[in-house]
């Protein structure tokens, strides 16, 4: 009514999102199926009307599902598509659906229904890849490998102990999804464009049909705030770093360099060019694909800065990278589990393991603590198990070449006892605290953590 130019083509083109927000169609519908009944209990329209306005919305469910609803471009957004479509279903009752509404509420409304549904799936899918590294971790429980810090080979670990590290990592991240879901289920209608509405609508009453669990309390918050779409970016991309960091070891350990375990067949892609290729692309692409995600977090901080309250133009831009960082994590979690799956140790690799365990001197630490359990200070034992170190090195040794004689030159506190203690297994064995890397922590963990997967 206030306009008596048309729409230039170009501002049609460049403002239009029902190209992308049309998959929020299923939760628009949800919201205003809420909204027109809350409208009619509230004797805003009529019974009959809201009736009306609910079996359109209905129809247009169906036509949606089915994939025979008809977006049109011109028509800008899904919401526009919606009430379109439902008033020349049902009449001018259609134009009735939007009393007490804006769009502004609207959307901030199918955003919170759709990142709901995401969040379900993600915990899932969190779920899911959970249970296939336990399972995995249980079928491998005595494998014996080298810990590392700065890649270089450390300590001697479970490789199951170094699966558990990612269960604990896959933990918090289903507590900071959780965390958000709390933020991201609350109701923002009512809010109207802005400032609330003058119709005496009942919020509570729709938070209950939509199972929200409470209302937002500033409708100029309410109506411009995303956070809840920065926070599930965030945890989102913390998962695809997690996933990351796994790929990345994988796609290590799968090599011959290494030859520590062997990738699921279905799971890797040959070469177009070299016959025997086995090329572990999915792990790559998952490595890849973290840098979406990041990304969408870095495009909602960037699009949200210093935007004046309350609702702008700019927060049409959370959509496309809420989605993507969303269809990411999604298949990327569901494709990782099935790989973690498929994975196999051969015995021979179980040799090569147990061998690199023990190989680079692996346990001066336990030579070390040694001498530091007989009384000597922990400096001056590390000190010496260096000596021993440089000494065997030099001669081209390792520690089971050398003997108590030998030991007792480096210091008078070695004992017979020091050489059967020198071993991968007692090493194992004795960090046996929690958080340690023995078999009995290890496998109470495993089974602490599965009872926890089936309890969930
Ligand atoms: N497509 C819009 C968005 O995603 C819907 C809200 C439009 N509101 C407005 N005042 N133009 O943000």
């Amino acid at each position: 009514g206030r306009f008596q130019e048309r729409t230039a083509s170009s501002v049609e083109a460049f403002s239009e999102s029902v190209s992308f927000d049309r998959r929020l169609a299923p939760y628009d519908v949800q919201g205003s199926m809420a909204h027109a009944r809350m409208l009619a209990k509230c004797g805003i329209i009529t019974k009959q009307e809201g009736r009306n306005i609910v079996r359109g919305l209905e129809t247009i469910a169906r036509e949606i599902e089915a994939g025979r609803f008809r977006f049109d471009p011109a028509l800008e957004d899904v919401h526009m598509n919606i009430e379109a479509r439902l008033t020349r279903l049902i009449g001018p009752a259609g134009g009735k659906l939007h009393t007490a509404r804006s769009r502004n509420d609207q959307v901030a409304l199918d955003m919170r229904l759709y990142l709901r549904d995401v969040l379900a799936g993600v915990r899932e899918g969190i779920l899911r890849l959970k249970a296939a590294l336990l399972d995995l971790a249980e079928a491998y429980v005595d494998v014996v490998m080298p810990g590392y810090t700065h890649m270089r080979r450390a300590q001697p670990v479970l490789f199951a102990h170094h699966l558990l590290a990612y269960v604990e990592m896959l933990k918090r991240d289903e507590e900071r999804m959780s965390g958000c879901r709390g933020r991201v289920n609350v109701l923002p209608l009512g809010s109207g464009a802005l400032s609330g509405t003058g119709f005496p609508i009942d919020r509570a009453y729709v938070a209950d049909l939509l199972g929200f669990e409470g209302i937002s309390q500033n409708s100029l918050d309410a109506v411009s705030d995303r956070d809840f779409a920065v926070e599930f970016a965030a945890a989102a991309s913390l998962i695809m770093m997690h996933l990351s960091r796994l790929a990345e070891e994988m796609i290590l350990w799968s090599g011959t360099e290494f030859g520590f375990l062997t990738l699921p067949e279905a799971y890797c892609t040959g070469s177009s060019m070299m016959p025997q290729k086995r090329n572990p692309d999915v792990l790559e692409l998952l490595r890849g694909k973290t840098g979406r995600v990041y990304g969408a977090l870095v495009s909602l901080l960037t699009m949200l800065k210093a935007q004046p309250l309350s609702y702008n133009r700019d927060l049409q831009e959370d959509k496309e990278p809420i989605f993507d960082a969303a269809d990411t994590v999604l298949a990327s979690l569901a494709v990782l589990a099935e790989l973690m799956s498929g994975i196999t140790i051969s015995d021979e690799q179980k040799a090569r393991m147990r061998a690199a365990a023990e190989a680079d001197f692996s346990l001066a630490t336990e030579l070390a603590d040694y001498l530091a359990l007989k009384g000597v200070p922990f400096r001056k034992a590390h000190e010496t198990a260096g000596r021993i170190v440089r000494h065997c090195e030099e001669r081209g040794k390792t520690f089971s070449d050398l003997d108590l004689a030998t030991l007792r030159k480096f210091s008078g506190s070695f004992h017979a006892d020091v050489l059967k203690g020198l071993s991968v297994d007692r090493a194992l064995r004795t960090r046996n605290l929690p958080g340690g890397t023995s078999p009995t922590n290890v496998k109470r963990m495993i089974r602490k953590e599965k009872k926890r997967c089936a309890d969930s």
